[in-house]
């Protein structure tokens, strides 16, 4: 069924018609396209542009077809040209003439716009639960980790102590800003375009306010070329599940790393772990590699719709069609990976003593010797030279900070005495660097009951 009909003689070729239809693809959105009708027939009935008997008799007609594909009943014809077209063609079939009055004052183009952003706002909501489940997990794996040392890097070379809790809050923070994101985006789209029309609204005397409040928008569009062409939205979405796609696949290639009998920090549970066809000894982390080359399609997606809205002169272009696949393909997969990381995570066991091991090699409390020094009155500078000194000399005859005996701390700089061995202790190194933001433990603890009280917050976030 084609609904401009009259101008044309023929009917669309097939391969003509599979081009053009996105019902393959925007059937998913036929709960807000019936939403969007239903309200848009009781402003029209309110507005008296159709007679109230109309209104209902339309408003009735939306809720029973949503009623029957919800149960199966009504099954969405793949042969439509899009979910739009399908809904009014059987709403027609079911009312007769009184079906075909649901579309004045109103254009496919608008209604997309309004269907396109009813169903993001649900799904923003959807991966705001996801994105909060995780920092949640991820809180209470530091907690329990606030005391654990660990090495921290820098250029993936052993660098400073810290604690494992401490590093996995670093994550938290991430993911909080991305909670803050999604906010962002959400509060931007909420912006009613149904009334736009084609492009240049209408001459019927309708109030964009009725069906914006039945809708549960916050406002309405100001510029009818805008409402029925920005995809913003769409890009900004896209943009942020990027940016979430960023964050959850570095997280996923220190697991990876960190499950290498190179780290081994940590062991993941058999049931997030696959085998080898050939290897028998094989423990692999494909979930976390999943979801690290999962990231590289949500890029794309964002790529797709920057590219598809960049040359496009106003108003409405068939161009826009290509928004769905993209922004559906890049929330489809983000919710998956959060789905799958996130009990990965959370059933992962991480093993202390391997970290402790790696934390005692590699010379992490080197710059935790030189201030030793300049605690004593040393200028930094020179108590940066004497340590390097120190870790050659160690280096030269196998051994570490801990283990050089005092006398050659002493030919180096004659400061040294043996108070050198507990400034050096791995965990009052981690433990003393207190100041906000540090590793010691009550910092991290703290940190997990402000970041659990943001996520237990309506709106997940600080604003
Ligand atoms: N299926 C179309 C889309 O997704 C709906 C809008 C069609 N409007 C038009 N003028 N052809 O963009």
């Amino acid at each position: 069924m084609q609904l401009w009909k009259g101008r044309f003689q023929k009917a669309l070729s097939k391969t003509t018609n599979d081009f053009n239809s996105s019902i393959s693809f925007d059937s998913r959105m036929f709960k807000e396209d019936i939403e969007g009708s239903i309200a848009h027939s009781a402003m029209l009935g309110r507005c008296g542009i159709i007679s109230q008997e109309d209104a209902d008799a339309i408003g009735e007609g939306l809720k029973g077809i949503l009623a029957d594909i919800e149960s199966g009943k009504l099954a969405i014809d793949s042969e439509a040209e899009d979910i739009h077209t399908f809904i009014e063609g059987e709403l027609t079939a079911r009312l007769g003439d009184t079906g075909k009055r649901l579309h004045t004052a109103r254009s496919r183009n608008d209604q997309v716009a309004v269907d396109i952003k009813l169903y993001l706002k649900k799904q923003v909501d959807e991966v705001t639960e996801l994105v909060k489940g995780l920092v949640g997990v991820i809180c209470d794996k530091a907690y329990e980790h606030a005391e654990t040392v660990m090495p921290g890097y820098t250029h993936l070379q052993r660098a400073q102590p810290i604690t494992f809790g401490h590093h996995l809050m670093a994550y938290a923070e991430m993911l909080l800003r991305d909670l803050s994101r999604l906010s962002d985006c959400k509060d931007r789209m909420d912006e009613m375009p149904l009334g736009s029309g084609a492009l240049a609204c209408t001459t019927y005397p309708i109030d964009r306010t009725i069906t914006a409040d039945l809708l549960g928008f916050d406002r309405i569009t100001n510029n009818s070329l805008d409402g029925v062409s920005d995809r913003d939205y769409c890009i900004e979405f896209a943009a942020v599940l990027s940016i979430i796609m960023v964050h959850l696949s570095r997280f996923s290639e220190e697991i990876i790393m960190w499950c290498s009998w190179e780290f081994k920090f940590v062991e993941l549970d058999d049931a997030f772990s696959t085998g080898s066809s050939i290897m028998p000894q094989k423990k692999n982390p494909d979930i976390a590699e999943l979801v690290r080359g999962k990231s590289g399609r949500v890029f794309g997606d964002l790529t797709t719709l920057l590219t598809v809205m960049k040359g496009i002169a106003l108003a409405y272009n068939k161009d826009m069609q290509e928004d769905k696949e993209a922004i559906f393909d890049a929330i489809d997969t983000v919710k998956m990976c959060l789905t799958a990381f996130t009990p990965m995570l959370d059933t992962m066991k991480v093993l202390p003593q391997n970290m402790r091991k790696a934390a005692a090699g590699g010379f992490i409390n080197a710059t935790d010797c030189a201030d030793y020094l300049v605690k004593k009155g040393l200028p930094f500078r020179d108590a940066y030279k004497a340590t390097g000194e120190l870790v050659a000399k160690c280096i030269e005859s196998g051994l570490t900070l801990e283990t050089l005996p005092i006398e050659e701390y002493k030919k180096i700089c004659d400061i040294f005495d043996e108070g050198v061995y507990e400034a050096i202790g791995l965990e009052k190194c981690a433990y003393e660097r207190s100041p906000l933001g540090g590793p010691n433990p009550d910092n991290v603890k703290k940190q997990v009951e402000r970041v659990k009280g943001i996520i237990r917050e309506e709106r997940g976030i600080e604003k």
